[in-house]
């Protein structure tokens, strides 16, 4: 496929799942500007769509399979008008059942991992040089699901055009854990980090093209171990450090974090890092040690909870988020007790919980003592409501402080904008379009379920400039009432 100068396609790309997908998802649109697809929001008349899957639960493979059913018919209704549609399956289900996509849904014309994206022209002009008469347009299902020896970093173009002043970077990808009940080390395969300097350049050009934060990516984004421009093996806490050096980046973030390697160094960067925001998502999983050791998570509910008290002793308003499983196989009432206690003790400014769905081919699948889809619903719903009643707490613990708001899109109300203080909290106020992409101080007025509300205070400090402080900060999560 040749480049093309004006954008004269249409690319659309729906993500599923996590925020490396939403980073692969802006990466591919990126890899494919140069050859005339511009992006858009609507599957209808696009030239080519892309399913960028998640595997990890089972829900978020059937979604995919049934969106197919709906591509379907639109490429069926593209081809009675002359157009071709292109049908893509990007991401971990693509990565996990390869050739069985194009044998299940015919319609695909693309199979490829995320290993693989940055060959995607390469991929669209094999499947564009097959065409079988009947019903239009169909492709021949291309399948390129290799993990390639060649560092995919390296052959995607350096500027991004899609993101905005809250950018995603990717530093780490693949998982070496084996926790029992998850597919991702099969799908992203094994841990794998760039090179300091490597991240350091996109983060500059990055905060050129408008970022004020960035969000440093990885499926075990803190096992970060990549070679520093010293030729020494830097982590994270020192690869933060030398970010938070770039003029004009106010904040850092990371995410998914394991507790397994949450390091000194990493854990002294919350205190001594400003821009290191006040927020961190580690996932526990559970807090049954019984649990946490045939989950394989290497670490006791007591070792998260040491981690949590070191991370509040060197940044005392921090606030954390967390990733659950409950009816894991074998889990009894006391465990999902040990849960709720770890739960209680912590306190989280919001979580994610999930029943436990056994995924083919991880040891957990095939071990007998499920649990009952009841059981795990009864559970669910239990831990919900603690961990709904602790995020409520939170947001109303907010009311009548000043945050700065980092806004990044209209809200649903005309004359409305939305962006995320430093906890992570979306934020909703009335203000000028202008502020879009701009750090301003909100008073905050509402604390919801999900979301906080105010109203604009200190316009003047809209631009790349720091943070206003926010004051007075809400209490850490750890003082909120479950
Ligand atoms: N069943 C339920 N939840 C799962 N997760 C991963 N695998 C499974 C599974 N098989 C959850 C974990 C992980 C999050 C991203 O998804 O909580 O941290
Ligand atoms: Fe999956 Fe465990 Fe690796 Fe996280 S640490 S990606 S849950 S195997």
């Amino acid at each position: 496929m040749s480049k093309t100068g004006p954008l004269s396609k249409k690319l659309h790309v729906k993500t599923y799942g996590c925020q490396m997908n939403v980073y692969d998802s802006a990466r591919m649109a990126d890899v494919m500007a140069p050859y005339g697809y511009a992006a858009s929001d609507r599957a209808d008349g696009a030239d080519l769509v892309i399913l960028n899957t998640c595997h990890i639960r089972e829900k978020a493979t059937e979604k995919v399979y049934s969106e197919l059913g709906r591509l379907r018919v639109m490429k069926e209704e593209a081809a009675k008008e002359g157009r071709r549609m292109l049908i893509a399956v990007a991401g971990c289900v693509a990565q996990a059942e390869g050739e069985e996509i194009v044998r299940r849904a015919p319609v695909v014309d693309m199979v490829f991992g995320p290993q693989t994206y940055h060959r995607l022209p390469e991929l669209v002009t094999r499947a564009l040089g097959r065409e079988t008469g009947r019903g239009g347009w169909r492709g021949a299902g291309v399948v390129d699901t290799d993990f390639p020896a060649e560092d995919k970093f390296d052959h995607l173009p350096e500027e991004s055009r899609t993101q905005g002043a809250a950018a995603f970077l990717s530093i780490q990808e693949g998982c070496d854990k084996f926790c029992t009940f998850c597919v991702v080390p099969y799908t992203r395969g094994a841990e794998f980090s760039r090179p300091a300097a490597a991240v350091v350049a996109e983060a500059r050009r990055l905060v050129a093209g408008g970022a004020l934060e960035i969000t440093l990516l990885g499926q075990n984004v803190n096992a970060y171990h990549g070679e520093g421009p010293d030729g020494r093996d830097w982590g994270l806490g020192r690869l933060i450090r030398a970010l938070a050096e770039i003029d004009g980046l106010a904040r850092l973030r990371y995410t998914t974090s394991h507790p397994r390697d949450m390091d000194d160094d990493l854990i002294a960067a919350h205190g001594e890092v400003p821009a290191l925001m006040p927020y961190l998502h580690l996932p526990v999983q559970s807090g049954s040690d019984r649990i946490l050791d045939t989950m394989n998570r290497g670490h006791t509910a007591d070792d998260y909870r040491r981690i949590v008290d070191r991370l509040r002793d060197a940044r005392p308003d921090l606030a954390l988020s967390s990733d659950f499983i409950v009816g894991f196989p074998g889990e009894s009432d006391r465990d999902f007790a040990d849960t709720l206690r770890l739960v209680r003790e912590v306190g989280f400014a919001q979580a994610y919980s999930f029943k436990y769905s056994a995924r083919a081919g991880t040891p957990a699948a095939s071990v007998a003592d499920q649990l009952s889809e009841a059981e795990k619903s009864d559970r669910l719903e239990a831990l919900q409501q603690i961990l709904n009643a602790q995020q409520r707490a939170f947001n109303e613990a907010a009311v009548g402080s000043v945050q700065p708001v980092l806004f990044e899109r209209r809200g649903n109300r005309p004359g409305q904008l939305v962006g995320r203080g430093p906890w992570m909290q979306s934020i909703h106020a009335e203000a000028p379009e202008r502020l879009l992409g701009a750090i301003v101080g909100v008073a905050v007025d509402l604390g919801g379920a999900n979301s906080l509300s105010g109203h604009v205070v200190t316009v003047e400090t809209a631009g790349r400039v720091d943070p206003v402080a926010p004051s007075p900060q809400p209490p850490p999560a750890e003082r909120v009432p479950a």
